[in-house]
């Protein structure tokens, strides 16, 4: 891997490898991430001009976990203030040596840009790029179906609420589809799907009994409200009464159906507090699994190749 931006064109092969290097992360009984030293004497920056609270920490933690030196740049206070762009803020950061960005901008094709624009010895990795992109996410999202249910053609995933901004679920459609999952579905008011949807390779619901039927995962979406234009949305009681997960409709989907959520959940608008809490959560692991996945896609960034690195235990799948 050269940068790590998007999804879309990456191969299953490549999908399972990341999948199985964050695997050969985690000690067995899952309880801890070992330190390991692929990535010493490099240093990555964390370049956040978006509030972020689960991507950037895990980043932090995962970088560590590598033993590379980390910069959390901060955006507010830097020189970005006093009218420095994206490229000259970023090339001074490579003046200090620093190999590896990951780039949270709430402008689509942010990233891109930057990675059009670096010396080749630098690398970067798209943390979010407004409405287009959150690949780590959707990383760390087909990670945790697999530890939970195993292979994916057999599964059908819904992902429910604002599809149209959100960058989580087209990357979440990119990787379900590149791994062969059996059925995706979005469930959406109108309103909140993009045109001409069937494009993305999914199967349009707008009613949330029917699309819940017999899923195995259900992927629930926050209303984006900082990137909606005019009242494109119910009012929130109103949203939450068709839309909501309540243990009445999750009741719909397979008994062993497992509810995820990238964060930050909004309780009481798309999720009701008894499911995000309750026994078929995996909300949290979500979180834990980002740290393994997010070393994986640095390592193969930035690492020394798989066969001179030290031992480790290998992905099964
Ligand atoms: N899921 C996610 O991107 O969360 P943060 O905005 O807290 O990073």
């Amino acid at each position: 891997l050269k940068h790590f931006l998007t999804i879309e064109g990456l191969s299953r092969r490549t999908i399972l490898e990341i999948l199985d290097t964050a695997e050969s992360f985690i000690s067995v009984g899952q309880r801890e991430i070992k330190k390991v030293p692929l990535l010493r004497g490099k240093t990555v920056v964390n370049l956040f001009f978006e509030a972020s609270t689960r991507t950037r920490t895990t980043f932090e933690i995962a970088a560590k976990r590598l033993s590379a030196d980390v910069i959390n740049l901060a955006i507010s206070t830097s020189s970005t203030s006093k009218g420095e762009t994206l490229l000259d803020t970023v090339r001074n950061l490579e003046a200090m040596h620093t190999e590896l960005f990951v780039v949270r901008h709430s402008l689509a094709g942010a990233a891109h840009l930057i990675a059009s624009h670096v010396p080749p010895h630098v690398h970067i990795i798209n943390a979010g790029d407004g409405a287009h992109a959150h690949p780590t996410q959707a990383m760390l999202d087909v990670f945790t179906i697999r530890s939970h249910k195993g292979e994916f053609e057999k599964l059908k995933v819904a992902i429910v609420g604002d599809i149209l901004h959100s960058r989580v679920a087209r990357s979440q459609i990119q990787a379900l589809n590149a791994l062969g999952a059996a059925e995706v579905r979005v469930i959406a008011p109108k309103t909140l799907l993009p045109t001409a949807v069937e494009r993305l390779r999914v199967v349009p619901y707008s009613d949330m009994r029917r699309g819940l039927e017999d899923v195995d995962v259900i992927m629930m979406l926050r209303l984006q409200r900082e990137r909606m234009r005019g009242a494109l949305i119910p009012s929130e009681q109103e949203y939450f009464r068709v839309y909501g997960l309540t243990p009445e409709r999750l009741a719909r989907a397979k008994p062993d159906a497992i509810v995820m959520h990238p964060g930050p959940m909004n309780r009481g608008l798309e999720i009701d507090s008894a499911v995000a809490d309750g026994s078929q959560s995996v909300i949290l692991p979500q979180v834990t699994n980002g740290i393994a996945v997010r070393m994986a896609i640095m390592a193969l960034i930035l690492g020394p190749p798989a066969e001179v690195r030290p031992a480790a235990r290998r992905g099964t799948r």
